[in-house]
């Protein structure tokens, strides 16, 4: 459970019996992780959310690291990378409102160019991302003529229109093994690429952007873990460092983690990964006990209840991609949804 009071602005939608009833069924579904007390908060602005939705034909699509309040009180679809670009490549809504980071926001605009692409905070970006360039890119690929470039969708339209094909932790392999060559580069989550190559013949060429939250933890924390709480599953984001990989009894993206605890149904699971998660997830499975090293993603808690009305109702920050870019970032984003047609990998 998250005490985000500290970063948002006080209240000013009140909390009026028509405000609590309609915002009922969804308080049954969160009570065990967010507190009566902060109910009061969130409630005005879930019942405001919901009312501009329809107005606008808005659509919000939420990433699993959101907070309880975004994920179970507004988003209207809500997924790992790979689902959230499926789903904005499908959407029929005029507005799409992504809860997410700024790489998640580009991604829909390029999938959705004449629609109107929403963040609630311009500012959330992604230490992946902002690791490497375009520029970066086109010197690897002087340095490597001829060798293809594989991009985690974690990177800027700069870089990604700089791509052969995209790829996110839930279908990396496949990726790489679609291209049918010996050698990828493979851009720019280091350790993503380590599990990767640990999965594929390809030869992967690295570069060492990192996760700020994966990174953060280690093998001996999951070996404490293991010690201190029999019948442990451990579950990890391939975004972690090889060594917390190791002790993982599985290994995918947060969709995958997901399933893996509806289909494991483990006595207790710790979730290596971001905070939010297990907060999400415990509401479907309340028979679960997690275990909770709680790792923040800065640039996800960006995103906040009242910065998503403020957003609806004055249609802000539009994401916007220069047509040069956007032409060729969509091509790499394309194939990337090709190749995994149908699958549900991860
Ligand atoms: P996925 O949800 O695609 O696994 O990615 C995790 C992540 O860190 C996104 O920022
Ligand atoms: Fe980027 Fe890591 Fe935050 Fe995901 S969790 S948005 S990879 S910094």
């Amino acid at each position: 459970m998250i005490d985000l009071s500290a970063q948002q602005p006080a209240p000013v939608l009140a909390y009026t019996p028509q405000v609590a009833a309609a915002t009922a069924a969804v308080y049954d579904r969160v009570r065990d992780v967010i507190p009566a007390i902060e109910w009061p908060v969130h409630a005005p602005y879930i019942e405001a959310i919901e009312r501009l939705k329809k107005e606008r034909n808005a659509i919000v699509l939420a990433h699993n690291y959101q907070t309880p309040e975004i994920f179970h009180g507004v988003a209207d679809l809500t997924g790992d990378s790979l689902a959230l670009a499926r789903m904005a490549a499908e959407t029929d809504a005029d507005v799409i409102v992504l809860c997410g980071v700024h790489f998640m926001a580009e991604t829909a605009k390029l999938l959705n160019p004449a629609k109107t692409v929403l963040i609630p905070d311009l500012k959330a970006g992604c230490s992946l991302a902002s690791s490497i360039t375009g520029a970066d890119v086109r010197l690897l690929k002087e340095r490597y003529p001829g060798v293809p470039v594989v991009t985690y969708v974690n990177t800027s339209a700069d870089v990604k229109a700089e791509t052969d094909v995209c790829c996110t932790s839930a279908n990396a392999v496949e990726v790489v093994e679609s291209l049918g060559v010996d050698r990828v580069i493979f851009l720019p989550d280091e350790y993503l690429g380590r599990y990767v190559a640990r999965h594929t013949d390809v030869e992967l060429i690295l570069w060492h952007g990192h996760c700020e939250v994966h990174e953060r933890f280690t093998g001996d924390q999951l070996r404490q873990f293991r010690r201190r709480y029999d019948d442990l599953q451990i579950l990890a984001h391939p975004e972690c460092p090889p060594d917390v990989l190791e002790e993982a009894d599985f290994v995918g993206s947060t969709s995958g983690m997901i399933r893996a605890v509806g289909e494991r149904r483990p006595r207790r699971v710790v979730m290596v990964t971001e905070c939010s998660m297990s907060d999400n997830v415990a509401v479907e499975h309340p028979e679960v006990e997690f275990i909770r090293p709680c790792n923040l993603c800065p640039h996800m808690k960006r995103i906040t209840l009242p910065k998503i009305l403020d957003s609806l109702r004055h249609l802000r920050y539009e994401v916007e991609v220069a047509p040069e870019i956007a032409a060729p970032a969509r091509r790499a984003v394309e194939r990337m949804l090709e190749v995994g047609r149908g699958s549900q990998a991860g």
